[in-house]
């Protein structure tokens, strides 16, 4: 048996744990700091944040945890997987220097570029002006990027030379995203299409892509108002053809973790890609190197193998021993549903109800994002995501219509949710031909075809 750790608080770190749980080989799961949907699923909730790291490492170490799993990217952007590796922890997540494809926008862009892998022309800059004139000389909409995390926010979609100048300006003279991430910009021409989010384990240079997901970013319905963490998902995607999966194996995955492997930071744990489909071909927006939220979460409803088993076994290097991971060939929808004012300031400490109705729906999981359990030990919100409404369904259809049948079952004060996820998947044909691609050497693995593992 083995004693898990999940770091983190989120939709994702219950989904995660919640299934660790499920191996017949854990132990104890305990999660740190967890929320109330991962105390009432039989996980211990630890009191310690990830930036304790000599507390965290204590109490690793006391209760002999055999995995360590780290959700968040602060905390790996912040080194804590090497921390740990280094009290003699096993560990799923990557290191510092490798969670900068995610932690710095310039590194991805330019491990992009070294690497050939299909990304939209851009320029790095470490001061406004020259950011600034360069805006001015193109006759493309452009994208601005403060090289550093930013919760999420440090991206500037913009749709004049006057807003791009404008960002430049709040990312790097008033530092709006913080010093550290708006030392640097990245300049990118912005792309219009369809995102995808393809997640694929790694481990050194072997690699297991997973389904493909479509997340819904912007709060209203018709992708229309600000932007927020992702507020739904649906798994497959049915936009990722097999052929488009096969050509971002060669064309993105590939070339990157091998990039990677040959730079020395080899990639361990999960890597993200956020991907455009364009009329020009797939392009990625960006790379993230932990799991998606709330793409975790339908991807862990639909996953059959045994997750313990297979995190390990990317901690261990041994990923070549999956020649395939198995799935519900169900499709499952996940609706969030958020606090009031969310994803501007929001309420919290709101009681909510219907929880445990909506899981009585077959087929459905709530997963705990912002909850808490309140002085009156009522599960309350505590937090702008609060739950991830989640249901597999014969159909697509069928899962949607089971998700937005639990929704309707619970009830907090201000809450709010799209009504119009998996929408997009359920009116939307493929478009796009695979381009050519070239031949994958034999010693790299081909999840699901002839090739021999890499090991
Ligand atoms: N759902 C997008 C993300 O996790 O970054």
């Amino acid at each position: 048996m083995l004693n898990v750790m999940v770091i983190g608080k989120g939709g994702r770190e219950h989904a995660l744990a919640w299934r660790l749980k499920q191996s017949p080989r854990a132990g104890a799961v305990y999660c740190a700091p967890g929320n109330a949907g991962t105390a009432r699923d039989g996980v211990t909730n630890v009191a310690i944040e990830h930036t304790e790291t000599d507390k965290l490492q204590r109490f690793c170490l006391k209760e002999k945890i055999g995995l360590v799993v780290i959700g968040p990217e602060d905390p790996l952007a912040a080194g804590l997987a090497d921390f740990l590796r280094g009290r003699g922890l096993k560990v799923f997540g990557p290191s510092k220097d490798a969670s900068r494809i995610e932690a710095s926008k310039v590194f991805a862009k330019e491990l992009m570029r070294h690497a050939d892998v299909p990304t939209s022309e851009f320029q790095v800059f470490d001061h406004p002006q020259p950011a600034r004139d360069y805006i001015e000389t193109r006759d493309y909409p452009v994208v601005v990027k403060a090289d550093g995390l930013a919760a999420g926010k440090g991206v500037v979609v913009c749709k004049t030379n006057a807003e791009a100048a404008a960002a430049v300006n709040r990312i790097m003279t008033d530092a709006e995203f913080g010093q550290k991430a708006g030392r640097r910009v990245v300049v990118e021409k912005r792309l219009d299409g369809e995102e995808v989010s393809v997640l694929a384990l790694v481990s050194g240079r072997t690699f297991l892509p997973l389904p493909a997901c479509q997340d819904h970013k912007a709060v209203g319905d018709g992708d229309t108002g600000p932007n927020t963490g992702g507020m739904g998902a649906y798994c497959p995607a049915p936009v990722a053809t097999p052929e488009l999966m096969k050509e971002w194996e060669r064309t993105v995955f590939f070339p990157t973790i091998h990039a990677m492997k040959r730079g020395r930071y080899p990639f361990q744990g999960v890597l993200f890609a956020g991907l455009m489909l364009t009329n020009q071909g797939t392009r990625v927006l960006e790379f993230n190197c932990r799991f998606g939220d709330p793409e975790t979460q339908v991807l862990i409803m639909r996953l059959k193998t045994d997750l313990l088993d297979l995190l390990e076994a990317v901690a261990d290097e041994r990923l070549q021993e999956f020649e395939n991971i198995e799935w519900d060939t169900r499709p499952a929808v996940c609706v969030v549903l958020c606090s009031g004012g969310y994803p501007g300031k929001y309420d919290t400490g709101k009681p909510i109800t219907g929880i445990a109705d909506a899981e009585r729906l077959p087929g459905v999981k709530v997963f705990h994002a912002g909850t808490k359990i309140d002085e009156l030990n009522r599960i309350a919100s505590d937090g702008g995501r609060v739950l991830g409404v989640t249901a597999l369904g014969a159909t697509l259809a069928d899962a949607k219509a089971r998700a937005y049948e639990a929704v309707k079952l619970i009830n907090f004060v201000g809450m709010h949710y799209r009504t119009d996820i998996a929408d997009k998947a359920l009116k939307v044909k493929p478009v796009l031909a695979p381009a050519a691609a070239p031949k994958l050497p034999a010693k790299f693995r081909r999840p699901g075809g002839d090739k021999k593992p890499a090991t």
